[in-house]
């Protein structure tokens, strides 16, 4: 069985005093838990770089990990404002998004530069946190299909499908994104299973055990039922995640699903 993961994106949110107050309540919250829950999900906290090393000495000893929500694909050199994925692993991340919609839309980055991301990350052990998804027009228009595998398999197609051995895929609707709109559980489930067999289609036992997770307005009440998917194994979740309870809630329904 494959084991799930709730990953946290923070985005541009948070400042130290407040970053402590959250994690201060999720770890009081997670310790109330059960052993069995807790060895169900992985947990990720995903801040805004700058506040990588707070949050990560604030998670030491406990079970969750780190995340960066960006990478920039060279070692070094004269790119004034971006961060290299071993200075991700030296402030002690394990996981990086890479083409978060967000990144894509807004920061104008294509399949290419975000394929080039997606090896730099795993050359430096980065686990990829690859995001993937179509616009509202492209679904109205019956693209969603296209949209998502065009994304897939321009990674696949630059990195190879063993390098998808050790990476995670979150199915990201850019409509469901901080709209409040979810996509259904069967909407989502349609794209999850599309994404897993064509990873299937190259390496069976990759497709069997990578983990795509689901994001776009996740809450604790629309949680349990996108869990109950089959192929979602987890979610990524921005504004519920700053909120403690809400961020705890989301975990626990995928622990009791
Ligand atoms: P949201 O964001 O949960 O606020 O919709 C999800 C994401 O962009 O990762």
């Amino acid at each position: 069985m494959r084991k799930g993961l709730i990953a946290a994106n923070w985005k541009m949110n948070g400042q130290e005093e407040s970053n402590e107050a959250l994690l201060s309540e999720i770890l009081e919250a997670l310790h109330g838990l059960s052993a069995h829950e807790n060895a169900q999900t992985e947990i990720l906290i995903c801040p805004p770089a700058l506040y990588l090393q707070q949050v990560g000495k604030k998670l030491e000893g406990s079970q969750l990990k780190l995340g960066a929500q960006n990478v920039h694909p060279a070692e070094s050199g004269a790119f004034t404002g971006e961060i290299s994925a071993q200075m991700l692993r030296d402030v002690k991340c394990s996981h990086v998004i890479i083409g978060h919609s967000e990144r894509r839309e807004v920061f104008g980055e294509d399949d290419q530069f975000i394929a080039e991301k997606f090896s730099a990350a795993q050359a430096s052990d980065l686990i990829p946190v690859l995001c993937v998804g179509e616009t509202q027009a492209l679904r109205e228009a019956g693209e969603t299909s296209e949209a998502v595998l065009g994304q897939l398999k321009a990674v696949l197609n630059h990195a190879g499908v063993d390098a998808f051995k050790n990476s995670v895929i979150a199915y990201e609707p850019v409509w469901a994104i901080g709209t409040g709109l979810t996509a259904s559980p069967e909407q989502a489930q349609e794209v999850h299973a599309l994404i897993r067999a064509t990873i299937s289609e190259l390496d069976t036992g990759v497709g069997e055990q990578i983990k795509i997770i689901y994001g776009g307005s996740v809450k604790s009440t629309n949680a349990a039922e996108l869990f109950a998917q089959q192929d979602i194994d987890g979610a990524l979740v921005g504004g519920a995640s700053l909120v403690a309870e809400e961020f705890v809630s989301i975990w626990s329904a995928y622990c009791s699903n």
